[in-house]
């Protein structure tokens, strides 16, 4: 793993954005796993102008969505289905057979995420991550305590996602459950990229990267990935103690 500095976060996103364009170019079929949130908001409007500017081939690009609120209706603004609907699905005009997403409004939701298993075994295995952190170190829906070898699972939510996942919403949101990708699959991601950007997130990347790799903090699974990157804005790598 390696720690990548920017000065702000546009630089941040920019950066994010290229890598993933870069990738695209090098492999038109290439399988993109990517969060949503506040984080990757700017990374998206940069991605989506690059591979319009530069003329760059997404036909063929397949996207899987990290993770989702379970019980949550894609038509849910705060949801991450609208968020990859209007910032890449929409502007991007995927065809449906492009994106792969949890359905978190399904019955059954072990059999959604045995699904979405079984896509990434038949698909070869996600080529790029691109995830976040959360307030508690959790990657996705990976609470803290989640194994390190799990595969797509349901979450029961821990009170810090529960209290911060409201600021997606414009109403209080009873949040209890999400679906998600699991950690194995991140580390078994061919490159996995996590970005943090801001103050608030200063603590967490340093456990994440200079703690100790622990399934109590999932972020610090990146500590694993031979081909893992953390890219941090000034504030949000500001309490690193070492040289990355
Ligand atoms: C959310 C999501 C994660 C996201 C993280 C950070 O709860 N489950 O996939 O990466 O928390 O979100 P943000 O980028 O808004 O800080």
């Amino acid at each position: 793993m390696q720690v990548l500095s920017f000065s702000d976060y546009h630089n941040l996103s920019d950066f994010a954005a290229s890598q993933i364009a870069f990738a695209i170019k090098n492999n038109p079929s290439l399988t993109l796993c990517m969060a949503s949130g506040h984080t990757p908001s700017l990374t998206c409007d940069l991605l989506v102008k690059k591979l319009k500017e530069e003329n760059i081939d997404y036909s063929s690009l397949h996207f899987l969505g990290l993770d989702e609120w379970a019980g949550l209706p894609p038509a849910n603004e705060g949801s991450c289905h609208y968020f990859f609907q209007t910032k890449l699905f929409g502007p991007l005009q995927l065809d449906a057979s492009q994106y792969f997403l949890f359905d978190a409004m399904a019955d059954d939701l072990v059999n959604e995420c045995n699904k979405m298993d079984e896509h990434i075994k038949k698909i070869g295995g996600i080529d790029m991550m691109l995830v976040g952190i959360g307030m508690n170190g959790h990657i996705g829906f990976n609470e803290p305590g989640t194994p390190f070898n799990s595969f797509c699972h349901v979450a029961r939510l821990d009170e810090t996602t529960k209290t911060v996942g409201q600021k997606y919403f414009t109403e209080k949101m009873e949040l209890t459950k999400g679906i998600t990708i699991g950690l194995r699959h991140l580390l078994a991601a061919k490159k996995a990229l996590l970005q943090a950007n801001g103050i608030k997130k200063a603590t967490v990347i340093q456990q994440a990267v200079e703690g100790l790799v622990t399934e109590t903090f999932p972020a610090s699974i990146m500590q694993q990935h031979t081909n893992g990157f953390i890219l941090v804005d000034e504030e949000a790598g500001s309490f690193l103690n070492k040289t990355h």
